[in-house]
């Protein structure tokens, strides 16, 4: 299989994973539409901050649901390919032959550290976090209560999310760090993001520039496909265990 081979050769790999990679978890993506209780509000319009402003309450309650969703989920073979990959690298790693591996992952579900991945940047945040919109001081979201919505926080402000919405700035220190893995990756690996939110979007690109060999996998086409050296189209949970079964079997 050509991406196991691709990646049991590579040294440094960066990962990165978008909503499609919790599909098979149950959790729906940003761009297919939502069934149920919350199927009638867009998704993109509820993620900004001024969906928030005008009505915090709403957006609050949007999270709150999520968060649920999430907790309710479990990690598919996906996540859990990703995570003895992770594995698989560090026990390769010997003094004689340096390997790395970074996960970035565009998904606030937390799924990929419960499915025992380590090395994980959250480059959108974490619905498992919030923070309060005066001073940023965060709490964990099991430290709040949500009897009153928006949640008020005892310095004045009320308390929202730790995720990135749209048109916000990216975290600073996952920034650096996604910077640092890119520049040194010689394999970028997409699984299960559409590739049109930037700047996230322009990773791939970034990696191919700088001469990294490409794969995405994904369900649908993306406008990366035709860029990457190797483009499979399918089910992350049911493509990425056989890659990762094809590299052990290579020892
Ligand atoms: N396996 C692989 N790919 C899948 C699967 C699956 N089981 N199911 C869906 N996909 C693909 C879809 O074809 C689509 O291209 O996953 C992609 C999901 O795309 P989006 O919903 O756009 O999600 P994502 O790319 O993560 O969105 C990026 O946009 O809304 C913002 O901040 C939000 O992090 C999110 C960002």
């Amino acid at each position: 299989m050509h991406a196991a081979r691709l990646l049991h050769e590579a040294k440094s790999i960066v990962v990165l994973t978008g909503a499609g990679i919790s599909a098979e978890s149950g959790l729906a993506t940003f761009r297919d539409p939502e069934e149920g209780l919350w199927s009638k509000y867009d998704p993109m319009e509820l993620a900004t901050i001024d969906a928030f402003e005008r009505d915090p309450e709403l957006v609050t309650r949007w999270y709150v649901w999520r968060f649920a969703r999430a907790q309710d989920a479990q990690p598919n073979p996906g996540h859990e390919a990703l995570a003895q990959l992770e594995q698989w690298i560090n026990e390769q790693t010997t003094c004689n032959d340096d390997r790395s591996f970074t996960l970035i992952t565009q998904n606030v579900d937390g799924l990929h550290q419960r499915a025992g991945s380590h090395r994980v940047i959250e480059i959108h945040g974490s619905i498992l976090r919030w923070r309060c919109t005066n001073t940023g001081a965060e709490k964990r979201l099991d430290e709040l209560c949500f009897d009153q919505t928006p949640v008020p926080s005892e310095h004045g402000g009320i308390m929202r999310p730790c995720v990135v919405w749209f048109g916000e700035m990216l975290p600073e220190k996952e920034m650096i760090q996604t910077q640092q893995a890119l520049e040194s990756c010689d394999l970028f690996l997409s699984i299960g993001t559409s590739g049109q939110v930037q700047p996230v979007a322009s990773f791939v690109s970034f990696a191919l520039s700088n001469g990294a060999r490409t794969i995405e996998i994904n369900r649908d086409p993306t406008p990366m496909s035709e860029a990457v050296d190797l483009s499979i189209m399918g089910l992350a949970g049911e493509i990425l265990p056989r890659v990762i079964d094809a590299i052990i079997s290579f020892e």
